[in-house]
This record gives C-alpha cells, sequence and structure tokens, in this order.
C-alpha cells in the first residue's frame, strides 16, 4: 500500500498536488496521503487538508488524507516524499525581494541575493528531513520542490543517502507555450541546463530539428510572454535569441535583460508590490476560496500562482517511477558527464527517461560556448552557496555572492549580506 509524505502540507498549493493524485489514481493507488506541517501552518493545514478530504470524497477515491505535525509519524515507512516547504513562510520572501531592492539589486524569490538566502535556510531543513529519512523511510524517494530547487537537491544528494529528484513546473510550461506555437503534440524539446537556468536545447517536430526556425516565432508568441505567472512578461530580443540558438527559459530574463528587469522590479518595490507581496494577496484570497465547505475540487484561482501545474510534474514523476514507465520528463538529477564543463556530482536540469530505478539521462550535445561559460559560473555560484549554508560559513557566503552576476560586488555585498542575516535571525541558526 503506497505511502506519501507532503512536507509543507499547508501550502496553498496543496489542492494541485492532491487533484494530481487523484486523476492518476487507477496507475498510482495511494492508499495514505500524510500533509505535514509545523505548529505556525496549523490553521493553513486544517483549511487545505479539509479540502482535500471534499475532493478525494467527491472523486470517490479512497485515498487517506492524513494531517500532522508530527513528522517522524508521516515519514515512517513512505513510499514517496515531496517537499514543497519555504522556511520563514511569505514573510521571510518579502524580505529576500525588499531588502535587496532598497539597495538597489534584483530581489527576487530564487535569484540574485534573494535565492542566495533561501538556499541558505532551506539547505538545513531539507538535510534535517533527509536524515530522518535514512532512518525512518531509507529507500522512499524524495521528490523535492522546496526551491532553489537546484541547490537543495544538490545538497541531499551530497550529504545524504537519500535518493532525491528536483522538479520544476518551469519546463512544463515552455512545453505548453511551445506546444501553442506548432499546434500539434507530435513535438519534443530536449532541455539541458540548471534549475531557472535551463534551455530548449533541441526542439524536433515531424521528423526534423525545427530549433532556429521557430525560436522567431516562439519569440513573437503571446503565450512565451507568460509561461509563469510570476514573472513580469517581458518580450526577448528576437536576434539576440536566435544567435543564442536555444530557446531560453523565462528567467534567463534575470541573467541575459537584468536591467530592464531591475527597472520593473523598482516600480513595483516603490508600490508595494513586489511578487511576494501579491502573492501575500493571492494566498489570502486563496485560503478564503478553501474555506468554501460547498468546494470540492481545485479552484481556477490556483492558477494565478506560478507554480500551476506543478502537479504534472511530481505526481507524472512519481507515477512514471513507481510504474516505470520510462518515459521522459525533465528532472533535475546528477550530471554525470551529461554536460562536459560541469563536474559529475553537480546537479542539473535536463531531459531523461524515467525507470522505476530513477532518472537515465539523455546524451546531449555540447552547448554553445557562450552558455559553457555561464553555466560554469552559475554552477560554481551554486556549489560555493551550498558550502556555505552546509558550513554557515561567512567568507564562502560572500564568495558566493561575489561571483553571482545579480548581486552587488564590493563593500555592497557585505553591507546587504548583514541586512539580510539580520532579517532572517530566527531562521538561520548558527550564522
Ligand atoms: C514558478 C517557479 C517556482 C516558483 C513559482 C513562484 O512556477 O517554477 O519554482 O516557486 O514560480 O510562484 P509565486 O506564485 O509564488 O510567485
Ligand atoms: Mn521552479
Amino acid at each position: 500500500p503506497l505511502k506519501i509524505a507532503t512536507i509543507g502540507g499547508g501550502s496553498s498549493y496543496t489542492p494541485e498536488i492532491v487533484a494530481g493524485f487523484i486523476s492518476r489514481y487507477q496507475d498510482v493507488p495511494i492508499k495514505e496521503l500524510w500533509l505535514v506541517d509545523i505548529e505556525a501552518g496549523r490553521e493553513k493545514l486544517e483549511i487545505v487538508g479539509a479540502l482535500a478530504r471534499r475532493m478525494v470524497e467527491k472523486a470517490g477515491v479512497p485515498m487517506q488524507i492524513h494531517l500532522t505535525m508530527d513528522r517522524e509519524e508521516a515519514l515512517k515507512d513512505a513510499d514517496f516524499v515531496t517537499t514543497q516547504l519555504r522556511v520563514g513562510l511569505l514573510d521571510a520572501r518579502i524580505q529576500d525581494e525588499r531588502i535587496p531592492l532598497s539597495h538597489g539589486a534584483i530581489g527576487q524569490e530564487t535569484n540574485g541575493f534573494g535565492g542566495f538566502m533561501k538556499a541558505l535556510r532551506t539547505i538545513p531543513v531539507v538535510l534535517e528531513i533527509a536524515k530522518e529519512m535514512e532512518r525512518l523511510c531509507p529507500n522512499a524517494w524524495l521528490i523535492n520542490f522546496s526551491n532553489p530547487s537546484s541547490m537543495v537537491t544538490e545538497a541531499v544528494h551530497r550529504h545524504s543517502s537519500i535518493k532525491c529528484i528536483g522538479l520544476c513546473n518551469v519546463p512544463i510550461g515552455m512545453q505548453r507555450s511551445v506546444g501553442e506555437v506548432i499546434g500539434d503534440e507530435d513535438f519534443f524539446i530536449h532541455f539541458l541546463g540548471m534549475n531557472h537556468y535551463v534551455w530548449g536545447k533541441h526542439i524536433y517536430h515531424q521528423g526534423r530539428e525545427i530549433t532556429q526556425e521557430i525560436l522567431p516565432k516562439i519569440i513573437e508568441h503571446e503565450s512565451t510572454k507568460s509561461v509563469v505567472k510570476n514573472l513580469k512578461p517581458i518580450v526577448w530580443n528576437k536576434e539576440f535569441v536566435q544567435q543564442l540558438g536555444m530557446l531560453p527559459c523565462p528567467y534567463h530574463r534575470y541573467y541575459y535583460m537584468q536591467d530592464d528587469i531591475l527597472h520593473e522590479e523598482l516600480e513595483s518595490f516603490k508600490d508595494g508590490k513586489t511578487r511576494a507581496e501579491v502573492v501575500r494577496g493571492v494566498e489570502e484570497a486563496l485560503f478564503e476560496i478553501y474555506k468554501n465547505p460547498e468546494l470540492n475540487e481545485k479552484p481556477a484561482e490556483l492558477e494565478q500562482r506560478g507554480g500551476a501545474h506543478y502537479s504534472d510534474a511530481a505526481c507524472g514523476l512519481i507515477r512514471a517511477i513507481y510504474t516505470n514507465s520510462q518515459e521522459i520528463m525533465v528532472v533535475n538529477m546528477p550530471n554525470n558527464g551529461t554536460i562536459g564543463i560541469l563536474p559529475d556530482d553537480a546537479i542539473i536540469e535536463t531531459s531523461a527517461m524515467i525507470t522505476s530505478f530513477g532518472p537515465v539521462s539523455l546524451k546531449a550535445s555540447p552547448l554553445p560556448a557562450p552558455a559553457q561559460a555561464e553555466i560554469l559560473l552559475m554552477k560554481t555560484f551554486e556549489r560555493l552557496t551550498i558550502e556555505a549554508a552546509v558550513k554557515k560559513d561567512y567568507n564562502i557566503a560572500i564568495q558566493a555572492l561575489t561571483i553571482n552576476p545579480l548581486t552587488k560586488h564590493g563593500a555592497m555585498t557585505r553591507v546587504i549580506f548583514n541586512e539580510l542575516l539580520q532579517a532572517h535571525k530566527p531562521h538561520l541558526s548558527g550564522w
């Protein structure tokens, strides 16, 4: 009998994953779904848990929903563990976005200073979960959604024996939007890169590669502007993308169009409407909707969140592993030679065949030289960040921040980092 534990079960995203499990119940008959949260999340857990029970009942699926604050009870003998937690909740994200912006630096959930701080808070917590799993469910798969997904997944691989796959909904979003441009389903995108730094390296359609000819059409298409709801719709420069020769992911705009994004972010900052502040309103509204005892399915309003459709990745991956389907999905997994310039144990995001013993990546031709240079820099940043998070080492942290293209370099690195450390003190023990 299958047992799943979802850590951060009180998240507003929970109806998404519950809907994903319900629709795959035939293939993946989950007997117990344990939604786990901490005391501070109790009220949300109860609201969303009650909705989950109504959803399961309406669907007529015999999946038991357990709500608990006792993580060990939830992890005991689990087959799959999913993480969707946010250390410090949205308040911490607001600081991650506002403090860098107040000094004129990019303020974003997973990139620049914000992503760095989120890694420092999240990595120790997920490693603690992995350690508990080593005792309570050593053979379970950890399906990680907690951001920054790549760094968290790599930390688990390097510091525990738990099998871990990292996920993101961005590749799914890109596939959906390319599908709209092409107009049929008979296409394949070979993804290569890192989480929130991935490219559609090759696009194939009806027996041939169409990357170069389809890129300008994708760039011009409406759907490309809003692949994920959390990012502002900025249009790519067509010539730039054609020269790149690959489809960049929406987050690449932070790197390729940093100044344009910063300008926009500063406007939102002045209005008190950074993404985290917008999300706070969206979340409050979602929980009001969830409270309605008549509601028994995933509400359409959840589409306003950047992680919409994330269950297609999470529940689809669990089905693929459980049924050994050998289908191709985009996952965060060890490099093992896939990207020649990166170490074997680096976690990369790429297209892979999913088997019951895990993902097997597709062989890829080398990235173009500029992309190789960028990705080596970004992976080095990530590895320094993981080291800083594990050792709680200030100097390694400064080194990581100094090579990140989205932060400030020099005296300001310390000013901003110190302010962030201060603001996040309750969630950064040992620092
Ligand atoms: C995208 C990313 C996720 C991220 C989310 C933020 O979907 O892939 O990793 O968590 O956006 O969305 P939000 O609605 O919280 O701004
Ligand atoms: Mn993501």
